[in-house]
């Protein structure tokens, strides 16, 4: 049967569609690392699966489309320990930053309005935008410069009648930039000119590294009407299946917008509500020990992955992400033939191709996107996976002889 033009033209999330071949090498008996996904192996705090185990209510209701008072409160204090204003009323919960995402563009935009993004970015924001019907206008950031912030003259060159907002991500997935203030600054300022809106996804905003200071855009009071933020407890409790995010704006409109698209969906999941206040009663050092562990585990897997030779990749300051310049033709091919072809001592490694990273067609087609949210000794195995498997696909697949 005929599926809608609208579907059939979007596309597969590079992070998940090479499953398939994944699951057949599991079949096989191969030990596959995940360096595909997001999926820290970090524990969730007790305190969230304490509140989860001991949900005593006869009835699972519907709870309230905004969220529960409760976790919005918690998390305005939680804002407050960053030096950051935000009242509850600021604050709708969301099913997952990517709702979030996706209530921000239907509440923004008409069809065929347009945002503007920092290319690579995170390829679900594309499906999201195609729901909505936006168009995406990309600005190219280089791994030559570490993926920075392109010029302020580059983004306004791309502005027009449709455009309803600039879109970045800080810390930045897939690249690990962390946007400055003076970069965030620039833009607000580009914005207010323009009149239209910022959105920055801080969904990984305490994974910062190297003692670099994260930035929110919550901190521009004086541009808080065209400021929204999007974020999340998936990774930064690593609760990424209790689907628990928010849009935090002053621009009370938006968010009263916004309330019809979430009244629709009645409310966000009741229990992992409960468990997401909870989690924000979490010790503040567990946080803090998350962050150090990524930053211990982006140190092991970016000077490993800096020795094989023909391989690119610089130190991200930011997220649990790199994007890696790979030695081949077409790094969705190499990643396949990792999985199909080739294991190394019973293990073989699902990189992301990072070409669905990318609006602009054929860029990305030799990078892909790592992340290093396990364990150094399962990152290890990884890097020497690919170094081998880059050497075996290169002298049987591409013909090159090193
Ligand atoms: C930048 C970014 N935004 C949003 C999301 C969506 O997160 P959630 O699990 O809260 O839907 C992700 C998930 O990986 C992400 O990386």
């Amino acid at each position: 049967m005929q599926m809608s033009n609208r579907v059939s033209g979007f596309q597969c999330s590079p992070i998940r569609r090479l499953v398939p071949f994944s699951r057949d090498a599991e079949e096989k008996g191969i030990h596959v690392i995940h360096l595909n996904i997001g999926q820290p192996d970090i524990k969730t705090p007790k305190e969230a699966l304490d509140a989860i185990r001991s949900y005593d209510k006869d009835i699972i209701e519907y709870g309230i489309s905004e969220g529960e008072l409760f976790l919005r409160q918690g998390l305005a204090r939680y804002y407050e320990k960053y030096g950051l204003k935000i009242s509850p009323e600021d604050i709708m919960i969301t099913t997952g930053g990517s709702e979030a995402i996706q209530f921000m563009f239907m509440t923004l935009c008409d069809p065929y309005d347009e945002f503007i993004i920092p290319e690579p970015y995170y390829t679900n924001v594309a499906t999201f935008a195609n729901i909505a019907m936006v168009t995406l206008r990309p600005v190219t950031s280089s791994s030559d410069d570490n993926f920075a912030l392109p010029s302020i003259a580059e983004f306004e060159k791309r502005i027009n009648k449709k455009t309803m907002g600039i879109m970045l991500c800080s810390p930045n997935n897939p690249t690990g930039h962390v946007y400055s203030h003076e970069e965030l600054r620039g833009l607000l300022e580009l914005c207010r000119k323009h009149d239209i809106f910022l959105v920055v996804d801080e969904v990984y905003r305490e994974f910062c590294y190297d003692g670099k200071r994260f930035t929110s855009v919550l901190s521009f009071t004086d541009y808080q009407d065209r400021v929204i933020c999007i974020d999340s407890f998936s990774k930064r409790f690593s609760m990424c299946g209790a689907r628990i995010g928010a849009i935090v704006t002053r621009n009370r409109e938006v968010l009263e917008s916004a309330l019809k698209l979430a009244q629709a969906r009645l409310c966000p999941p009741a229990v992992e509500e409960v468990a997401a206040a909870a989690a924000l009663n979490a010790p503040d050092d567990y946080v803090e020990a998350v962050r150090a562990e990524y930053e211990r585990r982006r140190n092991v897997m970016i000077s490993r992955m800096q020795r094989i030779p023909g391989v690119r990749c610089s130190l991200p300051k930011g997220s649990f992400y790199f994007v890696v310049d790979l030695p081949v033709d077409d790094a969705e091919r190499f990643a396949i033939f990792m999985l199909r072809d080739f294991s190394y001592n019973g293990c073989t490694t699902m990189i992301a191709p990072a070409e669905g990273f990318y609006v602009t067609p054929g860029l990305g087609r030799q990078q892909a996107r790592i992340a290093y949210v396990l364990n150094e000794e399962e990152l290890l195995m990884a890097a020497e996976c690919i170094e081998r498997g880059l050497k075996v696909y290169r002298r049987t697949v591409m013909g090159i002889k090193d």
